[in-house]
């Protein structure tokens, strides 16, 4: 991998979204959860190839959000919704 992809391997691990939802990602980052976060078409074909190589099998969580996979969903659901509030979240 190269190391420009080195921050996202560490912010977004593949494994956790399913191909299909990293190829509406990246197909729409223009049009990214509100904002616009267009990369280099280098970048995108790049990236895309890495995520889509390296995907996970389940199934796509609700909007492509690692948050609503039943993986994060079920590590969480033991932080008490107070914590979430504290103002360091
Ligand atoms: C190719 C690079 C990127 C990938 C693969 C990516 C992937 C993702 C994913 C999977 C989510 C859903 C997170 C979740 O709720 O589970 C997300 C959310 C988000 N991303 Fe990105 N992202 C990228 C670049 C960016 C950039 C450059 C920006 C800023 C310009 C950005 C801004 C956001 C925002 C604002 C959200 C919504 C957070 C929320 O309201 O929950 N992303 N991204």
């Amino acid at each position: 991998m190269r190391e420009l992809l080195l921050p996202y391997a560490r912010a977004f691990p593949p494994a956790l979204l399913p191909a299909r939802s990293w190829q509406r990602l990246m197909g729409g980052l223009d049009k990214h959860y509100g904002t616009d976060a267009s990369l280099e078409p280098e970048t995108v074909k790049e990236l895309s190839a890495w995520l889509g190589a390296h995907a996970g099998s389940r199934a796509a969580p609700a909007q492509d959000r690692i948050t609503q996979t039943r993986w994060f969903v079920s590590e969480h659901d033991e932080i008490p919704a107070a914590t979430w509030k504290r103002a360091s979240m």
